[in-house]
């Protein structure tokens, strides 16, 4: 077995800012709500036309291959965690690949859809192909664009105010220098509780009516649609079902129990304790929530990487921006203990510990 250690990291956001003022254009909300509520001051959406999930995730990519010191054609294989991707099919990473330059190379490349938790699930598969010998470097990118399905009404306020678009990536190599590199990773998910945090549609579901469902909101109705054409409806429309539903305080409650949770799990997987952790980055989903987590696991604030209050919930691409964001910032030295811990829709959860 190798290890799989963090060669290179790289970052991209969309230049155009939109502040939380900007917001109060569309709906009923405040600067105020928004900064107490959740920490976010403003975020990024990108310029519709000019770049997509797939872009953005390539010109992260880039930087984290020149950070990294190797050439684009020594990518083996690449991942992309992401649920806004270009298309409903095929993934994005098939488009990061063709931007890449790396189609006729016929480089493999994967979408991971496990939203807040996608960059957790996607670098514990990665460091799974890097530490078996299938691959050496392996291109590993969180990459959204929310502003493409918010409602901007005064009815999906208490969601799209959230919500950010961005990228981040890293190159993970084979390493042969025993300890170094990803230590353990811990995965969890609870389908019971899918609607909570949901896009329903598109998708085969078609928003249908179904009793075995749990749900405190009308999302779902019975359509008219027959074969072919359930997949995008007027009604659906109408009914919002083509923007994220969520139920905020189920999410907040269920989120600061399990951060603190897997990330103890993780560490007693290798012998290790809160005390040894240098840098944790939490996926960014509420800096409420990132404060109660760190404050429970007992970590002072300058051992913890928070950046939504810039870019607000980037979901897949929260932790790679965070984790690029902090190297540039000479936060990660050689032999530091980093953690990353996610938790979001599906529900889903993980922790992946990296000794740097
Ligand atoms: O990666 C995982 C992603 N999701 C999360 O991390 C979300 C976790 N949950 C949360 O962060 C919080 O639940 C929210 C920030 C989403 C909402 O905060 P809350 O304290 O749970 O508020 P609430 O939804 O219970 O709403 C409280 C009030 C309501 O008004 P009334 O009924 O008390 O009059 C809402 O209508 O705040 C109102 N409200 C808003 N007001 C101004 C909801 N959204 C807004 C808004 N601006 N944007």
């Amino acid at each position: 077995m190798f290890g799989a250690r963090i060669a290179g990291t790289g970052y991209h956001v969309p230049e155009n800012i939109v502040t939380n003022a900007d917001l109060t254009r569309f709906m009923d909300t405040s600067d105020e709500w928004i900064r107490e509520r959740t920490g976010i001051r403003e975020r990024r959406w990108v310029t519709r036309g000019k770049d997509t999930t797939a872009t953005l995730g390539a010109k992260a990519a880039r930087k984290a291959i020149a950070q990294a010191g190797i050439a684009v054609s020594d990518i083996d294989f690449i991942i992309v965690a992401t649920l806004s991707a270009d298309y409903y099919f095929p993934g994005a990473s098939v488009l990061v690949q063709r931007e890449l330059g790396l189609s006729e190379a016929g480089t493999g490349a994967i979408d991971i859809k496990a939203q807040c938790t996608g960059f957790i699930y996607a670098l514990s598969i990665a460091s799974q192909y890097v530490q078996t010998g299938m691959y050496r470097n392996v291109l590993v990118i969180g990459s959204e664009v929310h502003s493409m399905a918010l409602d901007l009404s005064t009815r999906g306020r208490a969601i799209s105010v959230i919500f950010g678009d961005g990228a981040g990536a890293i190159v993970l190599q084979r390493t042969e220098e025993p300890g170094r590199g990803v230590l353990t990773s811990k995965l969890h998910a609870d389908g019971r509780f899918a609607e909570k945090l949901v896009m329903p549609v598109p998708g085969s579901h078609g928003g249908y009516h179904d009793d075995r469902i749990e749900t405190d909101t009308d999302w779902q109705f019975k359509p008219a649609g027959e074969w072919g054409d359930f997949f995008v409806t007027g009604q659906m429309l109408n009914k919002a079902l083509v923007y994220p539903y969520m139920d905020g305080r189920n999410v907040f409650k269920m989120a600061v129990q399990k951060f603190p949770e897997v990330t103890i799990e993780a560490l007693e997987a290798v012998g290790l304790t809160v005390e040894d952790i240098d840098l944790f980055i939490p996926h960014q989903a509420n800096l409420r929530i990132s404060n109660y987590v760190a404050d429970k696991l007992g970590l002072p604030p300058e051992k913890v990487w928070n950046n939504i209050q810039r870019y607000g919930n980037t979901t897949a691409a929260s932790i790679p921006i965070g984790i690029a964001e902090a190297v540039q910032a000479g936060k990660i030295k050689a032999g530091d203990l980093v953690c990353l811990t996610a938790f979001g829709s599906g529900y889903t959860w993980g922790s992946v510990l990296i000794r740097w």
